[in-house]
C-alpha cells in the first residue's frame, strides 16, 4: 500500500481510504482566504511565495484533504512571458490586446524557469510543510483552454475568434498550440521538479468543440504534451479534466492521461463501461449539490461511491470547481463521509 492514498488511488491500487480534493479548494469560499490574499490581483499574490503556500495550505488543514493543489492559475505561464493579460475579479482572465494574427503568436516566447520561480518556491514550501501522505498536485491550463483566453481575449460563451483562427488559418493555430504546449509542459514540469508528486491539465473548455474538431486541432497537442511529461517524470501520473466533455470523452482517453477527470453528466460506472472496466477516474460530485445544504451534498456523494462501485481506481472530487458561496461545513462533511464510508468497505 502506498503511503499517498491518492497516488495509490491514481495507480489504481487499494489505499487505506478513497482520497479526496477539490479542485478551487483553496478560495474565496474560505474566510481564511480572504485573511491573507490581500487586494490587488490574484497574480500579485501568486507571486508571494509565503501567501501562495499559506493559501495552499488552509484547505488541507480545514478538511484533512489527501492532495494540496497548488495556489496559482491557468494564465500565470503567459502572463510571466509578459503576454499582457491579467484576472479580472468576478471576470476572469482579460487581455490587454487579444492574440488575433500570426504576429501576434511571437508575443509568445518560450517559458524559462526563471519567469517562474515564485511557483517553484511555493511548490517547494508546500512540500516542506506536509506529510508525506499528502500530494503536492501540480497544474497547467491545456493549451486550447489558454488559446481560448488569448485569442477572445476574455471569457466567452461562443469562442468564435477561436474556431475561427482554426478553421481559417490551421498552420497559425497549430503554431500556437505548439507554443502553448511546450510552456505548459515547462510549466508542470517545474512544478514536479520542486515537490509535486502528480499534476492535473485543465481543458476546463474543450467541451464547446465537435469531437471532430477536437480530434483534428486538439488531441495531437494535449497527447504531445502528456508523452512529454511521462518521459520527464514517468513516475508522476497525470489528470485530464474538462467540463461537459461526455462527447469527446473517448477522445481523452487517446491523449496518455493516466486518469480521467469527469464532470456530473458523465457517470463513472459510464465512463467505465466506454473506456474498460480498470479506467482511472476523478470526480465528479455537483457543486451545486453542495450549495444546496449537507443533506443534498452527502446524498450526492453516496451516489458518486455507488456509481463506483468499490473501484480502487478512484479519486474523489467535485465535477468543477468549488464555488465561492459554498458552506465550509458542507464540505467538510463530504470529506469526512467519503473517508470514513470508504475505510469501513475497505476500499
Ligand atoms: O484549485 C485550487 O484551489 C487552486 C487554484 C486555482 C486557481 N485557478 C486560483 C484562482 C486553479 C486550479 C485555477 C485554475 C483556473 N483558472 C481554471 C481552470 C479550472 C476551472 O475552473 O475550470 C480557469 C478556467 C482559470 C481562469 C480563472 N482564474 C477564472 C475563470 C477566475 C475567476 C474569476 C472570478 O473572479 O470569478 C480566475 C481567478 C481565480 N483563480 C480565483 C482563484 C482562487 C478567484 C479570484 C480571486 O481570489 O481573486
Amino acid at each position: 500500500m502506498s503511503e499517498s492514498a491518492f497516488l495509490a488511488a491514481t495507480a489504481g491500487c487499494r489505499a487505506r481510504y478513497t482520497p479526496v480534493w477539490f479542485m478551487r479548494q483553496a478560495g474565496r469560499h474560505l474566510p481564511e482566504y480572504g485573511e491573507v490574499r490581500g487586494e490587488g490581483s490574484i497574480l500579485d499574490a501568486i507571486r508571494q511565495p509565503d501567501v501562495s503556500a499559506e493559501i495552499t495550505l488552509q484547505p488541507v488543514r480545514r478538511y484533512g484533504v489527501d492532495a494540496a493543489v497548488v495556489f496559482s492559475d491557468i494564465v500565470v505561464p503567459v502572463h510571466a512571458v509578459g503576454f499582457g493579460i491579467d484576472v479580472t475579479p468576478g471576470i476572469g482572465p482579460v487581455a490587454e490586446r487579444p492574440l488575433r494574427s500570426p504576429a501576434d503568436i511571437d508575443r509568445l516566447r518560450p517559458l524559462e524557469p526563471g519567469d517562474v520561480t515564485y511557483v517553484t518556491d511555493t511548490v517547494a514550501l508546500v512540500r516542506q510543510e506536509l506529510p508525506d501522505e499528502v500530494t503536492v498536485l501540480g497544474f497547467a491550463g491545456a493549451p486550447f483552454t489558454v488559446a481560448s483566453y488569448l485569442v477572445e481575449g476574455r471569457p466567452s460563451r461562443t469562442y468564435e475568434h477561436t474556431k475561427a483562427m482554426m478553421h481559417n488559418d490551421a498552420p497559425s493555430w497549430h503554431r500556437l498550440m505548439d507554443r502553448l504546449t511546450e510552456s505548459a509542459a515547462t510549466f508542470i514540469s517545474l512544478q514536479l521538479d520542486s515537490g509535486a508528486g502528480a499534476f492535473q491539465l485543465f481543458d476546463s473548455w474543450a467541451g464547446a468543440l465537435s469531437r471532430p474538431d477536437y480530434d483534428t486541432f486538439v488531441q495531437p497537442h494535449t497527447t504531445r504534451l502528456f508523452a512529454e511529461l511521462a518521459a520527464r517524470h514517468p513516475d508522476a501520473p497525470g489528470i485530464h479534466f474538462g467540463v461537459g466533455c461526455d462527447h469527446l470523452l473517448e477522445s481523452f482517453a487517446t491523449t496518455g492521461a493516466g486518469v480521467i477527470g469527469l464532470d456530473w453528466r458523465t457517470g463513472i460506472a459510464d465512463a467505465r463501461r466506454r473506456l474498460g472496466a480498470d479506467l482511472a477516474v476523478q470526480g465528479n460530485l455537483d457543486p451545486a449539490l453542495v450549495l444546496a445544504g449537507e443533506k443534498v451534498a452527502l446524498a450526492g456523494a453516496r451516489a458518486v461511491l455507488d456509481d463506483n462501485a468499490g473501484h480502487p481506481a478512484h479519486v474523489f472530487n467535485l465535477g468543477h470547481g468549488v464555488n465561492p458561496g459554498t458552506d465550509p461545513g458542507v464540505l467538510s462533511a463530504v470529506v469526512d463521509l467519503v473517508h470514513a464510508a470508504t475505510a469501513e468497505r475497505g476500499e
